[in-house]
């Protein structure tokens, strides 16, 4: 707890651009939440470097990033949104973590098996390691719930197995924390190949909606959306997984439910509907472009909010960190 408030952490990596589907399944949620949470939203560059990055690349993302999550309504001053790599805490947790972790547990994670299949030529000690340093991300901030996608259950799974064992042997350190599945965000598919996700490094741009796209590439997008050789719009993800999504994302945009969007495209074509589909989303991403061109042109007021937040961060990190290191035998600092 910070004050009355339970504390909520989560944080997404700063490789590709977010796209349509980071925006709807999970950065729109993280508006509504901050209202009832102490809030960290972290960028974690530290997780990038697992696969290689350009370094000029990485900086600009991640900048990019942080401005995202303010320019889709998270509030700076209530919620700490700050660079993971600012605050070394996170890496000084991850390290007594990882002896409170076995290699056999690290070997189960899927995620671990998959990028190492995609990246065969580094396999490096950091993807093995990856979940650690989500765990102390997770722990230092003592947060209660996180909010995740399906794909990273796994990880907060094992997060609360470190937790639960650090506390086991020293006591109460460490809150035990539980996921955020939420009123399930919305799901939302590849435009090109609607049984894949919608990734933000899916290598075919026509695939997704990048948050930053402007309106003609949006709607071109849409446009070239795969279907299917029928003609009715109807919600039937086996026999119609690309209709289906595009249903799924104007109902996500526009609150509507799949009937009634059934219903408002009864007896139109494909191409009316992608056009709707593509206007709602513009739409919905308008206010998002005009803020995320204010903030780019702020330079002074993005870092300020770098340099408070990274502070406020640091804060409540150390407290833990100080707490652990005290526990495992480490020796008091002089001052
Ligand atoms: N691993 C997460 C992802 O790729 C990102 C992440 C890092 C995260 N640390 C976290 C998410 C802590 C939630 C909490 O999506």
């Amino acid at each position: 707890m910070i004050g009355d408030k339970k504390v909520l952490f989560s944080g997404m990596q700063a490789t590709g651009s977010l796209t349509l589907g980071n925006y709807l399944g999970a950065l729109k949620n993280w508006v509504a939440l901050s209202e009832e949470y102490e809030c960290f939203y972290s960028v974690v560059d530290l997780h990038s470097i697992t696969v290689r990055q350009d370094p000029a690349e990485l900086r600009k993302k991640a900048r990019n990033l942080l401005m995202l999550y303010i320019a889709a309504g998270l509030d700076p001053k209530k919620n700490c949104i700050y660079y993971q790599s600012h605050v070394s805490c996170h890496c000084e947790l991850a390290w007594i973590l990882d002896c409170f972790t076995y290699m056999g547990e690290l070997n189960r994670m899927t995620q671990f098996k998959d990028k190492s299949a995609k990246h065969a030529d580094n396999i490096n000690a950091g993807l093995f390691t990856y979940p650690v340093l989500m765990a102390a991300d997770i722990l230092l901030y003592q947060a209660d719930v996180v909010p995740v996608g399906k794909d990273q259950l796994q990880h907060l799974e094992l997060t609360r197995d470190i937790a639960g064992r650090f506390n086991s042997i020293y006591g109460d350190v460490f809150t035990i924390p539980e996921p955020y599945l939420g009123k399930a965000g919305a799901k939302i598919m590849s435009l090109q190949d609607p049984s894949k996700k919608m990734s933000k490094s899916d290598e075919n741009p026509n695939a997704s909606i990048y948050l930053t796209d402007d309106r003609d590439t949006i709607i071109r997008k849409f446009k070239r959306a795969v279907t299917d050789s029928e003609s009715s719009i109807r919600y039937d993800v086996d026999q119609k997984p690309g209709v289906s999504n595009l249903i799924e994302i104007y109902g996500a945009v526009t609150g509507k439910s799949f009937e009634e969007v059934e219903k408002e495209f009864e007896g139109k074509g494909y191409g009316d509907f992608k056009l709707a589909v593509g206007e709602s989303v513009a739409d919905l991403l308008d206010p998002l472009h005009t803020r995320f061109a204010e903030l780019s042109g702020d330079k002074a007021y993005i870092d300020g909010i770098i340099k408070e937040n990274s502070e406020k961060a640091e804060y409540y990190a150390t407290k833990t960190l100080r707490k652990v290191q005290k526990k495992v035998g480490f020796p008091e600092r002089i001052r």
